[in-house]
């Protein structure tokens, strides 16, 4: 973060500590030693594997995991916009407005953290209700091709994230391939907006997706 463009303070709620993962467990997937929190340095890890009969979670973690308090205490400290990233309850959207938050991120982490978890797009409509364009509100999670894009706005999304794809395509082919995922997304999204009918984004409205 530099004084001439200040980042955007994104507030992640939905996930105090990482989803069991089977698919990792079984693969042995460890972060290979160099990669490390550099703002938790100095910070106590917590050990996931606990003392016999003891739950690391319930035995300290919770204590002082974040809560609504502690995001009226950040709204009340930083002049900067805050999104908190990780809403699938309209009724969590309401709260986060009368804490004066200034949008929203729809979000399942990716249904990496939480099996069962309702799809982002399905959880989204309610919420959009809530917020009612007060506010920004952004979805991510499955987002994989330019039609996806189309049913988010449709059902209320002033824009979509991706997670997944921009890393496979930093993986492949760096930056470049993050600019051709890019160029890929928005041309799908063009074509599907003019079979649509569609010539501009706010054209976009929810008698496009037909839900039973
Ligand atoms: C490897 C990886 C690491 C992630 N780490 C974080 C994180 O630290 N904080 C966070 O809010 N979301 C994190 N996410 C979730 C993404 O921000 C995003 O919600 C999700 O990837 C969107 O779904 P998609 O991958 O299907 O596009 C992570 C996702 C991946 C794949």
């Amino acid at each position: 973060m530099t004084q001439d463009r200040p980042g955007l303070p994104v507030v992640t709620v939905d996930a105090p500590v990482t989803g069991l993962r089977n698919s990792e467990q079984r693969a042995g997937f460890r972060l290979p030693a160099a990669v490390r929190a550099v703002n938790l340095d100095g910070m106590a890890m917590l050990d996931m594997a606990g003392a016999p009969g003891r739950s690391p979670v319930f035995s300290g973690l919770l204590d002082h995991a974040p809560g609504w308090g502690d995001i009226e205490w950040l709204r009340r400290e930083t002049p900067l916009p805050i999104l908190l990233k990780g809403i699938l309850h309209p009724d969590d959207a309401r709260r986060a407005l009368a804490c004066g938050i200034d949008g929203l991120v729809v979000s399942n982490h990716g249904g990496r953290t939480l099996d069962t978890l309702p799809a982002t797009l399905d959880a989204l409509p309610a919420i959009a209700t809530a917020v009612q364009g007060r506010v920004p509100l952004l979805l991510d999670g499955g987002i994989r091709r330019g039609t996806d894009i189309v049913k988010a706005l449709a059902l209320g999304a002033s824009a979509v994230l991706i997670g997944r794809p921009q890393l496979h395509a930093l993986a492949i082919a760096g930056a470049s391939g993050v600019a051709h995922l890019l160029t890929i997304l928005r041309t799908e999204l063009e074509v599907a907006m003019v079979l649509a009918g569609c010539s501009r984004p706010d054209a976009i409205d929810k008698n496009l997706v037909w839900r039973p």
